[in-house]
């Protein structure tokens, strides 16, 4: 299956061209990373993704569904399917961070009280806020606000998660914390993503490193110089609208283009 799939999208804002004739296949239990100039059209194609903004030519498939054209009511359905993790996760400031976390559970109404509380405090202890349940966002740093944010984007389980610059401004720690939670996510639960940032020790890590589960059932990470196998992670560098680099961490270390080399220093 292909979680996400752009076929010669273009988009235009006023007389600006922000995507040209764009391809992108993201598959089952794939991460992409996007890196991109500002202003190179990577917000731009996470909100294609949730039918927030329309193509103006071209067709965007989730989960194997064409939602070009789909009304509101329709890309409801679809955005079920999606978590969001935005630079800006702003939390409810009035509610506990357990509420925050349940709170697309409590959207879903699927779910027993005993569930949610079950799976707000699995994600909590896995984003290192086991003890941060009763508190308030207000008591909390901005490294811990965002992995509380991310642990609400991702509590209802969905198949794709689109991640905007999750790492920005944080500390090294807070941000490994989140990429562990990527890795997981992808190599665990099989989540399909992109990842759009300007991080490239974050990126490292994610195209570099696998999470396994112990028969312990805990979560170990290893750097994939010791597996055969390989993270489940391309790169993707936008210029002017378009692709002009895609592959793995070991092509983009030799890739010669300028522009791509910009990136890497
Ligand atoms: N709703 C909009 N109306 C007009 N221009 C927009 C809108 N959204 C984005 N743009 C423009 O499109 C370009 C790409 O934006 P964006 O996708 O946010 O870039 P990035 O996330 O890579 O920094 C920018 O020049 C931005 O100003
Ligand atoms: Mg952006």
């Amino acid at each position: 299956m292909i979680a996400i799939r752009f076929e010669r999208v273009t988009k235009m804002f006023d007389d600006q061209v922000v995507l040209k004739d764009f391809d992108l296949k993201v598959r089952k239990a794939e991460t992409k990373i996007i890196l991109g100039g500002s202003g190179s059209g990577k917000t731009t194609i996470l909100k294609m993704v949730l039918g927030l903004v329309k193509p103006d030519q071209g067709r965007i498939w989730v989960n194997d569904r064409d939602i070009t054209d789909l009304s509101e009511d329709e890309l409801m359905d679809i955005r079920k399917e999606i978590g969001m993790v935005f630079q800006e996760g702003a939390l409810f400031d009035s509610m506990t961070v357990g509420e925050n976390v349940a709170y697309p559970l409590r959207e879903a109404r699927r779910h027993t009280p005993e569930e949610m509380e079950a799976a707000v405090r699995r994600l909590l202890g896995f984003v290192g806020l086991a003890d941060a349940f009763d508190k308030m966002p207000s008591e909390l740093s901005g490294g811990m606000k965002r992995r509380v944010a991310i642990a609400r984007a991702v509590v209802h389980r969905p198949s794709i998660v689109l991640y905007d610059e999750p790492t920005a401004g944080l500390d090294p720690i807070t941000s490994r914390t989140i990429c562990d939670l990527v890795i997981a996510l992808r190599d665990l639960e099989g989540v399909s993503s992109i990842f759009v940032t300007h991080d490239l020790s974050a990126a490292t890590t994610l195209a570099s490193e696998m999470a396994i589960r112990e028969s312990s059932g805990q979560v170990t990470f290893r750097s994939e110089n010791n597996e055969f196998c390989l993270a489940n992670t391309r790169f993707v560098i936008l210029k002017d609208g378009q692709i002009i680099f895609e592959g793995t961490d070991e092509s983009l270390d030799t890739a010669e283009d300028e522009y791509v080399r910009e990136f890497l220093t």
